[in-house]
This record gives C-alpha cells, sequence and structure tokens, in this order.
C-alpha cells in the first residue's frame, strides 16, 4: 500500500506556524525566468512536488537549474536550446502551460505536450491560445499527439479580453506580451495574489507591467530583460489551510509570514462561524491568530475570483462546516466538478448532499475516523483538517497529491500539536 498519513484527531491545534513561499506564484516565475536570457535566483520557494518538476523540465530542456537546503533556486537558462516541450514530464503538471508564453515570446517558437484536465474540471486552455493569437501568434492543435504548437516571426502588442477570467490565461499572455512590440491591454484579468507576484518578477527582469492585481494589466513590450534575484510571496492557499485546520480543531494558532490583505475573504467567513481572527505584526513580520472554542456557526460560501473566497480553499473550508452548528450552502462558481472530496468526507460522517455547483452541509456534533482517499491537491487538504477534528484515527491516502502543494506539513502540523504520522506503504 503507498504511503499515507495517520491521523489521531480532535486534537486542538496550538501554537505557531510559518508560512512558505507560494505554490502558484513559483510554477509560474520559474518558467519566466527564461525570458530573461541570464541568471536569476529565486527565494522563499516552496520545497514542494511541484517545484522540483520544474526544476527537473528545465533541466531537460538545456537550463541549469540548482535549488539549495533553504529554498533557494539558481536558474541559468542560457542553455536551453530546443523547443520541443513534449517529453513526459511535462505532461506531469498542469503548470507546465506557463512555458508557452515563456518560450513563445523567448525564443518565437515552441511545441508543448498539453496538461490534461483533471477531476476537478476540463480546464481548458482556449483563453491562452486566443491570447497569443491576438499577440500575432500562430497557434496549431495536434490533437492526436496531444500538442500544442506556437510560433512567431514577431509579437506584436493587442487589446485583449478575455473571456473567462482565467490565473493561468492571464498570466502566460502576460509573460508572452513582454517581448511583444509595443503595448498590449489586457481586460477582464484575474487579480490574484500570485498574479501581482509574477508580473513584479517581471518588471525585475526589465520588463514594463503596470496594473496587475486590477481590471486592466498593460504590458510595455521590450527586447531585452535581465537576470535579478527575487523572492517570493508567502502562500494564500496554505495560510488559508492553516487557519482553517486551527478553526476545525477549535484550536489557538498564530500564523506567521502572512500577507493580510489576501486572506481577507477568509477571515471574513470565520467570522461569520464565530471563530475569533486577530491581526498582528511583531516588528519584523506580518502574522493572524485564528482562535476558535465554540461549535463553529454554520455560514454560507461562493466561491469567487479573487478578492472574493478562493476555489481552493473551498474543500478545506467544507470539512470545517461538517460540524457547524446548522446547514451551510457552498456553491462552488470556479470549476465544474471540486466535489470530489464529498464522499471522503461523508466516510468520516458528514452530511453533505451536492447537486451540480451547490453541496448543502449539515453540520453533525462530529466526525469520526476512518480511511479517505485524496483526489486532488486541495480534496487532500479537505481530509486533512476533517482528520485534524474527526474523533479516531484517520487513514489519508493518496497523499502524492498534497506534497505536490503543502511544505513539511507533517512538521507543521505535529509542531502545533497534531498527531500525524506518515506511514510508508
Ligand atoms: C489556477 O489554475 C491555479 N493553479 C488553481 O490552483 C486555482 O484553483 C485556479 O487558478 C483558480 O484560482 C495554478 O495557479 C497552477 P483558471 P488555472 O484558468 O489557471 C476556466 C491548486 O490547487 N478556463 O483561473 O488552471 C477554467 O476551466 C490549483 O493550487 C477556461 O474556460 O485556473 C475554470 O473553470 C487547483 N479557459 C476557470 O476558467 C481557459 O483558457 C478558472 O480557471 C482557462 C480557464
Amino acid at each position: 500500500m503507498p504511503e499515507y498519513f495517520s491521523i489521531n484527531g480532535a486534537r486542538r491545534l496550538e501554537g505557531q506556524v510559518t508560512i512558505s513561499g507560494a505554490k502558484n506564484a513559483a510554477v509560474a516565475i520559474i518558467p519566466a525566468t527564461i525570458l530573461a536570457g541570464e541568471p536569476c535566483i529565486l527565494e522563499n520557494l516552496p520545497q514542494i512536488q511541484d517545484v522540483r518538476s520544474l526544476q527537473k523540465i528545465l533541466q531537460k530542456l538545456g537550463a541549469q537549474v540548482e535549488i539549495t537546503a533553504g529554498g533557494c533556486m539558481t536558474i541559468d537558462p542560457r542553455g536551453i536550446q530546443t523547443r520541443d516541450a513534449t517529453f513526459p514530464e511535462i505532461s506531469s503538471m498542469r503548470a507546465s502551460y506557463y512555458l508557452l508564453g515563456a518560450m513563445l515570446a523567448a525564443y518565437g517558437e515552441v511545441e508543448l505536450a498539453l496538461p490534461g484536465g483533471c477531476v476537478i474540471g476540463a480546464r481548458p486552455i482556449d483563453q491562452h491560445i486566443k491570447g497569443f493569437r491576438a499577440l500575432g501568434a500562430k497557434v496549431y492543435l495536434d490533437e492526436d499527439r496531444n500538442v500544442l504548437r506556437a510560433q512567431a516571426a514577431r509579437l506584436r502588442g493587442a487589446e485583449i479580453f478575455f473571456d473567462v477570467v482565467s490565473v493561468g490565461a492571464t498570466i502566460n499572455v502576460m509573460l508572452a506580451a513582454t517581448r511583444a512590440e509595443g503595448t498590449t491591454v489586457l481586460h477582464n484579468v484575474a487579480k490574484e495574489p500570485h498574479i501581482v507576484d509574477t508580473a513584479n518578477f517581471l518588471n525585475m527582469m526589465g520588463a514594463t507591467v503596470r496594473g496587475a492585481g486590477t481590471d486592466e494589466i498593460r504590458v510595455h513590450g521590450t527586447t531585452k530583460m535581465r537576470g535579478c534575484a527575487y523572492s517570493i510571496i508567502p502562500d494564500q492557499i496554505e495560510t488559508g489551510t492553516y487557519m482553517i485546520a486551527a478553526a476545525a480543531t477549535r484550536g489557538d494558532v498564530i500564523i506567521k509570514n502572512v500577507i493580510p490583505t489576501h486572506m481577507e475573504a477568509v477571515c471574513a467567513k470565520l467570522l461569520e462561524s464565530g471563530a475569533r481572527v486577530m491581526q498582528g505584526d511583531d516588528g519584523k513580520e506580518f502574522f493572524l491568530r485564528v482562535t476558535q472554542t465554540e461549535r463553529p456557526r454554520a455560514v454560507n460560501v461562493k466561491t469567487m475570483v479573487y478578492p472574493g473566497f478562493p476555489t481552493d480553499l473551498q474543500q478545506p473550508m467544507m470539512a470545517y462546516l461538517c460540524t457547524a452548528d446548522g446547514l451551510s450552502v457552498i456553491t462552488e462558481n470556479i470549476f465544474e466538478n471540486r466535489f470530489n472530496h464529498v464522499k471522503e468526507l461523508r466516510t468520516l460522517g458528514a452530511s453533505v448532499n451536492v447537486n451540480k455547483r451547490i453541496a448543502k452541509v449539515k453540520g453533525v456534533s462530529n466526525l469520526r475516523g476512518g480511511d479517505v482517499y485524496a483526489t486532488d491537491l486541495r480534496a487532500g487538504a479537505s481530509l486533512i483538517v476533517a482528520a485534524l477534528s474527526a474523533q479516531g484515527t484517520t487513514r489519508v491516502h493518496n497523499i502524492g497529491y498534497i506534497d505536490r502543494g503543502y511544505e513539511y506539513l507533517e512538521q507543521k502540523l505535529r509542531a502545533l500539536g497534531a498527531e500525524l504520522e506518515r506511514v510508508k506503504g
């Protein structure tokens, strides 16, 4: 049996936890270093599977990539000769699609094995393709090989209106636009923190990107960018996961190295449920303190694009609301199929009824231990939150999904008093 987490639940989380670098910023910024054409140093990268996968992918393309123990990565893209990114590792992670924008801009051509959909939805990339074509690229889809080829002798600035607010398309087209002649204006863009972080990184490399985090992003193309050193922002979703786990275990946890403005929607929901959330700074960095002593009140949650409630925290939040007092209605507005964790929560005694994009969670007094199986990264996080609060022992399987996005999870949870063990299968 593959390795799994064994968790003895119903123990309050107490103490301090420090947040790592943001996965969804890291997986965009690492491919973006190709645009520099010179060595870059990235700090505060989370030591997670997705970062290690991108290291291997860039090395296979020909770049020199080293990761130090402290989560610092040096990347020298000058060794990249190939335009062929169709080897198997590419399809192993969805965020490899950022190579499209980076390599199209840096080399004028790229061939990429397409990421599949996944259990949370079809996850098409039509908006990415729309953006590249608007910039003057020829984009061909080889459906037999599931490969996308993009070519552009030169990219020209354009005005682009996305039909769908998409994090990936916003970032990918922003990458390509940094080397398009003239000005590109992107409308109906996503505003997540990792988009702003990627824009800041591009500007450190000599790009001119303005308006990231607002409804309109302007990019003035440049012919030359340079290497730089950059530190990744703290992970908004990891922060929210620990906030929710603290409340779900009726705990008292100080979460350090956070950006409070990124957490406003999550703070509001936890406060509405009866948790206490305090913000402070110790002179060096901001922290959030989450305390819950009572049974939470049921709340309704609607996932929205930033600054709304993040879809990536819908699954952990549901685990918390499984033992709330009353009926919580959760509406998943971003992905069409992001309730695969419900079946597993029911194994632990949850009472959840799903109809298309709406899950109705009828709070029970407590969850009980059992064997549950992660189906994706944040479903795994949901099962961890449920296991931490459940009476008895829970075994969470398929934890490879969880290792993709949470750095040092067992160490951080054990330091907060969790009884958790990674059992080698
Ligand atoms: C990013 O995925 C994140 N992944 C996801 O986090 C996150 O859930 C999502 O943004 C939303 O915040 C990374 O950043 C690596 P989208 P992405 O394009 O870019 C539709 C995690 O757990 N759409 O914003 O793929 C799409 O189907 C992961 O860390 C199109 O229709 O998400 C979805 O319904 C899971 N056409 C909606 O837009 C397109 O061309 C939002 O998707 C692109 C997207």
